[in-house]
């Protein structure tokens, strides 16, 4: 079953059309890289997924729920309330630049939501969260605050705390860029993990070499168009367009 069909998507920020007929598909356990020039759209894509952004035309269904309608007069509008929020739980973004809760330790950034939001027993969420955290190789960590934390092992418990909420798919935005290049491998690492142990996911990303290993399918995007997509040996192979080659040689210098 497809965990994600996204139709015909669209979205402008006023006049500047930013996604322009993006369709795909992520099968379950799929991971799906997607990659392309900054500004071609990648994280709107995400972000209109995901709910953080409102999209203006087409489909998008996770986990065969229907997130987009149209009302009486044809509009595309979001499902009901309730719906939403199912939905949403199935989700989970990891952004490029943590988004930890600066105020509360590593612990509670990965309980809060648990506790808060699906009502887990207080004792049960902490014991999930130190489990994912031994996962992430933090369990000293606990009770430390993000700022005294490397990039990474932010990183690392921002995907713990992804992980906390259960998703069916995880998204990832960048989820190295704002790392040092040291810093990169370890998330990586642990994003490999997550796949071989059959995660969905898909992952915005620059780092080419990792996409061609890890990724089921890849993405290409520029303009807010999807201008090619298929196994990594299509696209990084010899029989990729021209464009693809040209933007993918930019990484191999
Ligand atoms: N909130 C916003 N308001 C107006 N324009 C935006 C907004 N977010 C993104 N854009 C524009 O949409 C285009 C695509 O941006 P984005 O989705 O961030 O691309 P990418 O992630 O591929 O770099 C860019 O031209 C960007 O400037
Ligand atoms: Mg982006």
């Amino acid at each position: 079953m497809a965990m994600l069909e996204v139709n015909n998507l669209s979205k402008s920020f006023d006049k500047l059309e930013v996604l322009k007929d993006i369709s795909f598909n992520v099968e379950k356990g799929e991971v799906v890289a997607v990659i392309g020039p900054s500004g071609s759209g990648k994280s709107t894509m995400l972000r209109c997924v995901n709910q953080l952004e409102k999209a203006d035309g087409g489909t998008i269904k996770v986990c065969g729920t229907d997130m987009l309608v149209k009302n009486s007069s044809g509009k595309t509008v979001y499902t009901d309330t309730k719906t939403l929020r199912d939905i949403r739980l199935k989700t989970g973004l990891v952004f490029q630049n943590f988004n930890l809760f600066p105020h509360m330790s590593v612990l509670r950034n990965i309980t809060e939501a648990p506790v808060c939001v699906l009502k887990q027993d207080k004792k049960k969420a902490k014991e999930n969260a130190m489990e994912l955290l031994k996962k992430m190789g933090l369990e000293s960590k606990a009770s430390a605050y993000p700022c005294e934390l490397s990039g990474g092992q932010q990183q690392r418990v921002s995907i713990a705390r992804a992980l906390a909420l259960s998703p069916e798919i995880l998204f990832f935005d960048e989820p190295t860029s704002a790392l040092d290049p040291e810093l990169t491998g370890e998330i990586l690492k642990v994003i490999k993990e997550l796949a071989a142990e059959g995660m969905t996911m898909v992952i915005v990303t620059h780092e080419m070499a990792f996409a061609r290993d890890v990724a089921d399918k890849v993405i290409f995007m520029e303009n807010g168009y999807i201008v090619e997509m298929g196994a990594p040996e299509q696209l990084f192979g010899e029989d990729a367009s021209e464009r693809v080659k040209q933007f993918l040689q930019r990484f191999n210098s």
